[in-house]
């Protein structure tokens, strides 16, 4: 299974590493969306943010870390134990870091709780931004499409990717990479979105929603989602999956992590043997290294 010769790691053949991109904040796909979350928040004069995510969201860390550089207000609904999130490190410390104020919820409690979080922020005064948890909104797949068009300038022909593999949790970024491809003419590329967390349907549907909120037909398209790398669900993994992600480390020297790069890479590894896929396979690696770290 965890055959990594399979992949020669030349070339495009594996990795694009976003950190490298906006390596403020920690990197990842979250600062990418953030990026576009935080203009649109600029630009409509609002001054505190309210988002939600669980103990070790890379969404929230950045959240938290955009909002104290642009001295914003940021509330954070939080899931899971608050006496783990004030022990964790990772994206948990620089939460705490960053000021950010944090309430607790069940997972239930979430919506009631940003419902709460956004009248308490507006009878303070402040004029606050709903941030849909994991910046699942129109700003985070445009921030991909644009991201997925600037890159496509940069690479030759030859080595135009046929399959891309990614993490996919709420499915923004995948919508976005989906549509950024078509806008490049790179008709041929197939995306492949292993899932962090959602089952087939539900994750099918959450990458058909984020076309729509970008405003494009989301009829005929093509997805591969695939939720046979779960590893037991959202955050859970198991030997064999910490296996792979210490190999690839020390034979590659890149670091995946267990709750979602790790888990897409796991699944690559897997249906490129089963498949047979040919040509240039690219890996996206969508950051969340804070989360190796906790
Ligand atoms: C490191 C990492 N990769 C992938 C994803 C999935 O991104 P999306 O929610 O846009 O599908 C997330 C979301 O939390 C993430 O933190």
């Amino acid at each position: 299974m965890n055959d990594l010769s399979l992949f020669q790691f030349r070339k495009f053949e594996y990795l694009l590493n976003e950190n490298d991109l906006w390596l403020p904040y920690y990197g990842g796909n979250k600062v990418r969306k953030f990026q576009k979350i935080l203009q649109d928040i600029e630009d409509s004069g609002k001054n505190a943010i309210v988002t939600t995510g669980g103990i070790q969201s890379n969404h929230c860390r950045v959240a938290a870390l955009v909002a104290s550089r642009h001295k914003l207000k940021c509330v954070l609904i939080l899931h899971g134990s608050e006496e783990s999130f004030q022990r964790q490190k990772g994206n948990a410390l620089l939460m705490r870091m960053a000021g950010a104020e944090i309430r607790f919820a069940e997972p239930e409690q979430i919506g009631s709780g940003m419902d709460q979080a956004m009248k308490d922020l507006e009878s303070d005064g402040f004029d606050p931004c709903y941030v849909y948890g994991g910046g699942h909104n129109r700003a985070g797949v445009e921030a991909y499409i644009e991201y997925m068009y600037e890159m496509s300038k940069s690479i030759p022909e030859s080595q135009i990717p046929d399959h891309i593999f990614l993490a996919s949790g709420t499915g923004s970024t995948q919508a976005g990479i989906l549509l950024g491809a078509k806008e490049a003419g790179w008709d041929h590329t197939a995306v492949h979105g292993i899932s962090v967390g959602r089952n087939k349907k539900r994750g099918k549907e959450g990458i058909l929603e984020s076309i729509s909120m970008a405003d494009q037909d989301n009829l005929n398209w093509d997805i591969n989602f695939y939720d046979d790398y779960l590893f037991g669900g959202y955050g859970k993994s198991n030997e064999e999956l910490l296996q792979l992600i210490d190999d690839v480390a020390l034979k590659t020297g890149v670091i995946l992590d267990a709750c979602y790069s790790g888990k897409a890479f796991f699944g690559m590894i897997d249906i490129v043997k089963k498949f047979n896929l040919e040509g240039n396979i690219m890996f996206w690696h969508t950051g969340g290294i804070l989360n190796r770290m906790a």
